[in-house]
Formats: structure tokens, C-alpha cells, sequence
């Protein structure tokens, strides 16, 4: 055959690596912790193999195993003694982000990222406080722990300033990154606001800016104890079947300041991650989330997937999408791998 173009000749092994596109760094990954102050020992966590909930005693040799793998980024979220309607343990200087943050920060060399948001910390598990609940219109007696009433909804305004709390305070504690989750309108420009006015404007704001409301997160929701009582978020997160409200949700977000712009999920929004990445120019962080990870666990378990290798294909095809950073729960596995 007369072929000019074999593209197979730069397939071969010694010329691969040479002209492969794309690569990943241990540097790329932040490695989720949970840290829990209801438990004194290390609780495994059922869905997501291979992690645990620390008690905050352990909060700094957790962080230091994920150091000795090159991961020098850590996402702290928090599971607090007591929860409330208003999430008020999320903002206190002896709350248990707040706590290990303090101790992570004096210990170790671990670039501390912080998760803002209230569904760990409000007895609901919604992202904030409930409209009726504020105008004391819940029946206690029937909710809010239950479903009789769809007109129940989280007060974006008042949220608002629990986000700016919950921020100072992890920067008090000495976060290095603050990253809001909570999908409220205007968070980024008020944590922002927040946090200049208390002399923290050398804190970057990671923003969940494109965070979908997607049955992936089911896991984490074990994890970390965040599960809302009755509904769903979707009056917040986004609707999977939009991208374009994707680019106008980020457009708000780099406009109100947001340094790192997040996607989440991942693998199923990669087109979303391009989008981003063709149009902005700030670093993109993407969210690999426990749904992505526990189902590559599980059909890995049964022998049907190689670990090792979906895992490392994953994280290559979302750096390759256009993400600088990934936050994932495989951070160390292939972190190990790759070194
Ligand atoms: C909310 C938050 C969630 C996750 C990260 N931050 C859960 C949610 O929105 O329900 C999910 C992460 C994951 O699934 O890995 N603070």
C-alpha cells in the first residue's frame, strides 16, 4: 500500500511518551480528608474503599500518609459532634474543620483546602438554613425531617452569611484555600468580601462554580454524614441536562472573584470541563466524585475492571479534558503509581 499518512508510526513504544499530549503529577491531585469529631478512632468508610472518617486527633497523620505519596493538597471536609438547624458548628473557632485545620497547618507542609458549605452541619442536611424555619413556620412535629412540605427551601440571603462566617473562620484556623460548595447565588462574591475585610485577601476561593445535583455524590453522603432529611438540592445544584447555564454560572463566578473554577462531577461532565477550559482563563479544577470512585471499586471487586489501570485512564482523560487540577479520591493510589 502507498499510504502517506501511518499515523501507527508514532505509536510505537520508543517514540510514545514523546509526544503523548497529556500527563499527570501527583502536583495535579487534591486528596479528600474527612475528619469526624464524633469518633475517637479511624471509621472505614463502607462505599469508598480504602477511606476512612479521623477522629481530629488522627487528622495529621492522615494528612502526612497523603504526603508521603507527592499529594501535597488536601480538601478538608468535616463531620461536627452536633448538628442544628442552622448549621451553627460550622463556623465555630473549636468546630472540628476549624480544629484540625490548626493542627494540619502547624504540623505538616500540606496546602489546606477547606470545604464551606452547611449540609454537614444542619440537622436537615440542606446546604443552609430553611426559609420557613428562620420565619419559625416548621412544624416541628412533621419536619423538617420529613417530606410533607415541597415549599420548604434554603434561604440563599441568610446562607449567604454563614458562608461568610464558616470562611473567616477557616482562615482564622489557617486554611490556605477556601472552596464554596453550596451552590448559592452570590457566595463567591460575599465569602470574597468576607474575606478581604479581615485582611485574608491572600486566600484563593476555589468555587464549586458548575456543581450538578447528581446521584453520584451518594457515597460522600455516607461519608460524611451530609444526606438532606427530606427533597433533594435540585433548587440549587444544577440540572444535568444544562451546559450552557454551566458557562453562566462560572461567567457569575469569575466576575464575583472565584480564582479556581471547579466542575462537578466529573467523567460525566467532561464537556463541561472543555467548555470551561476554551472559555476561561482560570486554572479548572474538576471534582471526581465518591459515585466515580465506588463504581470503579466495585466492578474491580467483582473482576471485571483493572483498578490500577481505569483509575489512571480516568484521570488522564479529565486532565486531558482540560482540567489542571482533579480532586479524587484515587489521588494517592495513582499518585503512588506514577512515581
Ligand atoms: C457538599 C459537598 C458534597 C460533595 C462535596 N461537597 C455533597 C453534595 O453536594 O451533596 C460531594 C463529593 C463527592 O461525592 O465525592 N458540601
Amino acid at each position: 500500500m502507498d499510504l502517506t499518512h501511518r499515523p501507527r508510526r508514532l505509536r510505537q513504544d520508543r517514540v510514545r511518551d514523546l509526544v503523548s499530549e497529556t500527563s499527570l503529577e501527583p502536583t495535579d491531585f487534591i486528596a479528600p480528608v474527612f475528619v469526624d469529631a464524633t469518633t475517637d478512632e479511624r471509621v472505614p468508610i463502607e462505599s469508598m474503599p480504602g477511606h476512612e472518617r479521623v477522629p481530629i486527633d488522627e487528622s495529621v497523620a492522615r494528612v502526612e500518609e497523603v504526603l508521603e505519596t507527592g499529594v501535597e493538597a488536601v480538601m478538608l471536609f468535616g463531620i461536627p459532634e452536633s448538628k442544628d438547624p442552622e448549621g451553627t458548628r460550622a463556623w465555630v473557632d473549636d468546630g472540628v474543620v476549624q480544629e484540625a485545620t490548626r493542627r494540619i497547618t502547624a504540623e505538616t507542609d500540606a496546602y489546606v483546602v477547606t470545604d464551606v458549605c452547611l449540609c454537614e452541619y444542619t440537622d436537615h442536611g440542606h446546604c443552609g438554613p430553611l426559609e420557613k424555619e428562620l420565619r419559625g413556620e416548621v412544624d416541628h412535629e412533621h419536619g423538617p425531617g420529613c417530606d410533607h412540605d415541597p415549599t420548604l427551601t434554603v434561604d440563599n440571603d441568610a446562607t449567604l452569611e454563614a458562608l461568610e462566617r464558616i470562611a473567616v473562620s477557616h482562615a482564622d484556623a489557617g486554611a490556605d484555600m477556601v472552596a464554596p460548595s453550596g451552590m448559592m447565588d452570590g457566595m463567591v462574591a460575599a465569602i470574597r468580601g468576607a474575606l478581604d475585610g479581615e485582611g485574608y485577601d491572600h486566600i484563593p476561593i476555589m468555587s464549586y462554580a458548575a456543581k450538578y445535583e447528581s446521584a453520584f455524590y451518594g457515597p460522600f453522603r455516607d461519608a460524611a454524614d451530609g444526606a438532606p432529611s427530606f427533597g433533594n438540592r435540585r433548587h440549587y445544584q444544577m440540572d444535568p441536562a444544562n451546559a450552557r447555564e454551566a458557562l453562566r454560572e462560572v461567567r457569575l463566578d469569575v466576575e464575583e472573584g472565584a480564582d479556581v473554577l471547579m466542575v462537578k462531577p466529573a467523567l460525566p461532565y467532561l464537556d463541561i470541563v472543555s467548555a470551561l477550559r476554551r472559555e476561561f482563563d482560570h486554572p479548572v479544577a474538576a471534582y471526581n466524585v465518591s459515585g466515580e470512585y465506588a463504581m470503579l471499586h466495585a466492578a474491580a471487586e467483582k473482576g471485571w475492571l483493572d483498578l490500577e489501570a481505569v483509575a489512571l485512564e480516568s484521570l488522564l482523560s479529565i486532565k486531558r479534558a482540560g482540567a489542571d487540577l482533579i480532586l479524587t479520591y484515587f489521588a494517592e493510589d495513582v499518585a503512588e503509581e506514577l512515581t
